[in-house]
């Protein structure tokens, strides 16, 4: 094991054609809201209890992290955490290296609470994550007063940040849209006096401004222009302990879900999954294709919209992916991308550039994944146009590039593939989805870990 939990050797896997899968599964809690949950509680004073967190590699490092900086963390059973935070502006200067593995949000929102604090820290992760830009997020926290010590070229991990003693609230307008950016900015603005804004012209997830309001600081809301929205905080704010219950993460539950659409005769239901409308950009998608998606047992839970989705195996046609959609569905598009391939006829996914900065090069790794898989689709700028055949040939192996998504995307796939598909790692699924293998098999699907060399 490496110091992050995942193998340091690559686990490669086998997908093969599966029978029609059936049953019920819930897959874990939400990867945003549960960073967001450890986060919030170390900075609040008094006992945060948090139910249904995720406990993948990713969020772990984030629950270390909050650790390192003087809250007390800790798990009380399977999913239920408790968190004691030492209030805002409160934090305390860690001693090592805040190691953030494989994970971008983890990294990208601490970086906003160090620079909130009066405190030195330094930054480091994996291969993957000291690849990733972080000066999108050093830019407005610099705007702020926060300085940064050191960096990697281009302002990469490893880096070190300090908080100043006194921080300058700012109105940022986002060249992106993005929810770490937006989040950054407005932990950080916790702990500077006066109004911290954010605009972004296509709106972003919203957990953080959600779970401000469920701490009790001000925040306020308006529209921006035609799909953006204008985002303030009042600073300085004495955060106050609320129970957390973490929705099942849609992000997750997009995999059994297209493997249910694309494996004959699947019936399926995943349970308590968030429909925030800001993370269905899938589900629209989809049903537009002509997915058979319907929504059961609609109700709130912990301040999200939650259902019982119930997904039917069905025939799919291409669409027009808009460019505007990107952002309610930035983490999906490689499983749209198996979807689309299993489609009759052609679907353009616009506007794709922030893939190319996620995990791994997300529109490269896709195109690989579906040239060894055997399906036609080219790349025209930052679109991608996967040519549905309405079925898929199979047979290569598909390289992960320490990417989550895409190792869960590819072993979708190869459960409706002609001949098995092969991935070549699967071990950075322990960042998001922990139980993927086993919920996966116990719907039925055909994974072999054991993979005899070709
Ligand atoms: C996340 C925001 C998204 C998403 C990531 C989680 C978050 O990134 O890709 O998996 O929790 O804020 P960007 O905001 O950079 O698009």
């Amino acid at each position: 094991m490496s110091s992050n939990g995942h193998a340091d050797l690559p686990v490669p896997a086998l997908a093969r054609r599966s029978q029609a899968l059936k049953g019920r599964v819930r897959v874990p809690g939400d990867k945003s809201v549960s960073h967001r949950s450890l986060i919030f509680g170390a900075l609040t004073i008094g006992e945060t209890r948090i139910f249904g967190l995720l406990e993948g590699e990713d969020v772990l490092n984030t629950a270390k992290a909050c650790a390192a900086l003087g809250a007390d963390v800790e798990r009380v059973g399977e999913g239920e955490w408790r968190v004691r935070g030492l209030g805002v502006g409160g934090l305390r200067a860690p001693e090592g290296v805040l190691d953030f593995g494989n994970a971008g949000t983890g990294s990208r929102l601490m970086m906003g609470v160090v620079a909130g604090n009066p405190i030195t820290a330094t930054f480091d992760g994996d291969a993957s994550l000291r690849r990733r830009p972080m000066r999108r997020i050093l830019d407005p926290l610099e705007q702020m007063g926060a300085e940064v010590v050191d960096a990697a070229e281009g302002g990469r991990l490893p880096l070190t940040l300090k908080g100043p003693q006194e921080l300058v609230p700012i109105t940022y307008e986002s060249p992106v849209a993005s929810a770490q950016i937006k989040s950054a900015v407005l932990l950080a603005g916790l702990g500077a006096p006066g109004e911290t804004t954010v605009i972004e012209k296509e709106a972003s997830r919203d957990h953080t401004e959600r779970m401000l309001t469920h701490f009790g600081a001000e925040v306020t809301v308006e529209p921006y222009g035609e799909h953006g929205r204008k985002v303030t905080l009042k600073g300085r704010p004495e955060l106050k302990p609320a129970p957390i219950r973490v929705a099942a993460d849609p992000s997750s539950a997009a995999f059994p879900l297209v493997a249910a659409l694309i494996v004959p005769g699947s019936d399926v239901v995943i349970e308590g999954v968030m429909t925030n409308p800001l993370r269905t950009g899938l589900l629209i998608t989809l049903r537009e294709m002509g997915a058979d998606i319907s929504f059961e047992n609609e109700r709130v839970e912990g301040g999200e919209s939650v259902a019982d989705i119930r997904v039917r195996a069905s025939k799919l046609t291409g669409v027009d992916v808009p460019a505007e959609r990107a952002p309610s569905m930035i983490d999906e598009y490689p499983v749209l991308a198996v979807a689309a391939a299993f489609a009759t006829g052609e679907t353009r996914m616009n506007g794709l550039s922030e893939l190319r900065v996620k995990e791994s090069d997300r529109l490269a790794a896709v195109a690989e994944g579906l040239a060894q898989a055997s399906v036609a689709y080219r790349i025209e700028g930052d679109d991608l146009i996967v040519a549905g055949a309405g079925a898929a040939p199979g047979g290569g192996t598909v390289e992960t590039h320490m990417d989550h998504r895409i190792a869960m995307s590819f072993l979708v796939m190869g459960l409706a593939t002609d001949t098995p598909l092969k991935v070549d790692d699967i071990s950075f699924i322990a960042t998001s989805f922990p139980t993927f293998l086993s919920q996966m098999r116990g719907l039925g699907a055909l994974i072999d870990t054991e993979v005899v060399a070709a």
